[in-house]
């Protein structure tokens, strides 16, 4: 029988990228490919059939992409969730861990009304400190999370079990 390819089949691993010992995980074979981009999106979205979802909240950058895509497919709005001093208009602010120091994720102030049913998506769950910041600021917004997609999860790296301890149901296409 003919051997049809998985989500995980498109995604390319990059040795040492961008430091020594990082086995970095490129998504953009996959966004590259017809079925492949097509099946991530569908995939992405089947557990949530029939369910009610405002808007699409995406995390900056390969958020981005999947988020645009699904968001059209749901016919409702997105939203980006970004680095500090990319969002142009006035911003809450939440910092997170990373492996060394710390970042700043932003989202416009009036960019989600309180009530909203919102769907976070990116394409890798690893600590989970970018989710959990752009959880923050949705629920400072007063947006009601209904879900978090992603791609792929590093799972070594805790960042489901921390999405989990804050109450989200996470959904995961691969590890
Ligand atoms: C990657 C990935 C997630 C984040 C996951 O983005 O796309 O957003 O890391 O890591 P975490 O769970 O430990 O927070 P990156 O920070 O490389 O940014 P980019 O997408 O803008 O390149
Ligand atoms: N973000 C954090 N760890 C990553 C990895 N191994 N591959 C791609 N993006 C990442």
């Amino acid at each position: 029988m003919k051997h049809r390819k998985s989500v995980k089949d498109y995604i390319r691993t990059i040795v040492d990228f961008p430091h020594e010992g990082i086995m970095f995980r490129d998504v953009t074979t996959l966004f590259a490919d017809p079925r492949g981009f097509r099946m991530c999106i569908d995939e992405l979205l089947h557990p949530y059939a029939g369910e009610e979802i405002d808007k699409v909240v995406g995390l900056e950058a390969r958020g981005f992409i999947i988020g645009g895509a699904i968001a059209h497919q749901l016919s409702v709005g997105f939203t980006p969730i970004r680095k500090k001093g990319k969002l142009p208009g006035a911003t809450l602010s939440q910092a997170y861990a990373l492996e060394y120091g710390e970042a700043v994720m932003e989202v416009h102030d009036d960019a989600i009304q309180p009530g909203e049913k919102v769907l976070v998506v990116d394409d890798l769950l690893a600590t989970g400190g970018t989710a959990a910041a752009g959880i923050q600021l949705i629920e400072k917004l007063g947006g009601e999370i209904i879900g978090c997609a992603f791609i792929i999860d590093l799972p070594d790296l805790g960042g489901r079990a921390k999405l989990e301890e804050m109450g989200m149901d996470v959904h995961i296409l691969c590890e």
